[in-house]
């Protein structure tokens, strides 16, 4: 069989639709549905002061980090490994993304399901007149009928295997640069709403006023995890849209503007949904379902709410869309570069894999929810676990990867472009991820899995 021709990889057309594009991945619904979930679990304001020391201190590092080595090595995140390291164990860290890729779009899948499910009942007015017990009843019946969420999923994992299949530029690329402003500045109509809600104080309150005394070392793990969730790294996503950008563009730029985007995103969709989580006395540790009991009240106090909702549900689906096509074009690239797939047949099969197990994700949130592992059903268990261990992991051994076993010159000319740009505060980077986010990321795993107790 002939090779996977490598001079004729594809690439992203333009700067800005890199920008988008990855964005688009690191913006989604881990920003909308995870980030107000996990942090109203782990006590609000703390835990956002810890989130954002580690998109900065680490998760912008890890992010360049990626983008380097994907894009001097031209290889999805297996292959970059193997070229870059040849005869070495580092491609292992491809294995693990790999795996995580199966992992993440698993659950992911059944939150896109419950999207889906939440355009269609915006589009039938089916929150009209509801109360917020009611709306977080019928949240309930519809979670735990299990074939209702499999066939929403099902229709999500058609969607994202039907992009990827087009391939980067055309599928990609032309979705995220249009749709990701929308749904900016419709989040920003939600926190004008919310806001404005009687009894608005205390959820912003309960987001930006910190109560250190809730900080403790499994809040701190799940900041850091969320941090990596959210800007999709330390799973290779970032290696295999680096080895598709152009080698003129500014990759320490993108990686800054991306974390702020996300960051941002995910701070307005906190200022949405807490406020509204005390008007409506919802309670604030209510785990995965929080937003979807929560927004809905929003629109019912909103003018045009019924609009908006629609409008709002739409861009949730594409947001989710454009952060899981990455998560399985990490897969797609590998099986085609590697294995020399077409890349229809990787997609179809990687999606099925992934569907069956999203399947299984999906039903544990319902009917087989008593099936448990340490007290959480499959869901729980792969959400949390590739979060908090499987990314952090990956991460660290990205960094030594990009601080310790590439040479300093090479990391430098990939960030000045062969030194036609300058690389501000090159040395600060190379402070971090030689020294500084190893460190952490290993304090806070081992003290955050009772290691060290
Ligand atoms: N960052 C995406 C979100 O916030 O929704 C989810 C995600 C995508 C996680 C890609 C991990 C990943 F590799």
């Amino acid at each position: 069989m002939a090779k996977f021709d490598f001079s004729n990889r594809d690439s992203f057309g333009t700067k800005i639709g890199v920008i988008a594009a990855a964005a688009g991945s690191a913006v989604g619904l881990g920003n909308i549905w995870r980030f107000p979930y996990v942090a109203g679990e782990n006590g609000g304001a703390a835990f956002l002061i810890i989130y954002v020391l580690s998109i900065i201190a680490i998760g912008m590092p890890v992010m360049l980090s990626e983008f380097a080595i994907g894009r001097m090595a031209q290889r999805n995140a297996f292959g970059a490994f193997r070229k870059l390291a040849p005869r070495r164990p580092w491609y292992l860290i491809g294995v693990m993304g790999i795996l995580g890729a199966f992992m993440i779009l698993s659950f992911y899948s059944t939150v896109a399901g419950w999207t889906l499910e939440y355009l269609s009942d915006s589009i039938t007015n089916s929150f009209a007149g509801k109360s917020a017990q009611e709306l977080t009843q019928s949240f309930q019946t519809f979670q735990s009928s299990g074939w209702h969420p499999v066939i929403w999923q099902v229709i999500f994992m058609i969607l994202t295997a039907g992009i990827v299949v087009s391939g980067v530029e055309k599928g990609i690329e032309k979705y995220a640069k249009v749709l990701m402003p929308i749904l900016l500045v419709l989040i920003f109509a939600m926190v004008i709403r919310s806001v404005t809600l009687p009894g608005s104080s205390e959820g912003l309150a309960f987001l930006f006023a910190p109560d250190f005394s809730k900080l403790n070392a499994s809040v701190i793990l799940q900041a850091l995890g969320q941090a990596f969730f959210s800007l999709s790294i330390g799973m290779g996503v970032l290696i295999t849209y680096g080895s598709y950008i152009n080698k003129k563009d500014n990759i320490g730029n993108s990686a800054a503007a991306i974390s702020l985007t996300d960051t941002l995103i995910a701070i307005f969709a906190g200022i949405a949904i807490f406020p509204a989580v005390f008007a409506f006395n919802i309670d604030p540790k209510a785990g995965p379902e929080l937003v979807f009991i929560t927004l809905p009240n929003i629109f019912n106090q909103m003018p045009a709410g019924y609009f908006f909702s629609i409008l709002f549900f739409l861009l949730l689906v594409i947001a989710a869309l454009t952060s899981s096509i990455s998560v399985l074009e990490v897969v797609v690239a590998f099986l085609t570069e590697q294995l020399n797939w077409h890349r229809r047949k990787a997609t179809v099969i990687a999606a099925t894999v992934i569907t069956i197990t999203g399947i299984i994700c999906t039903m544990s949130q319902g009917p087989w929810d008593n099936i448990r592992l340490f007290g959480l059903n499959v869901f729980e268990i792969l959400d949390w676990t590739s979060a908090n261990l499987l990314l952090p992991l990956g991460g660290f051994f990205i960094v030594i990867f990009a601080g310790w076993f590439l040479n300093k010159n090479q990391i430098k000319e990939e960030l000045t472009n062969n030194g036609t740009t300058r690389a501000m505060l090159l040395g600060a980077y190379v402070f971090i991820i030689r020294f500084v986010a190893p460190i952490v990321i290993a304090l806070i795993f081992l003290f955050g899995l009772g290691v060290f107790g």
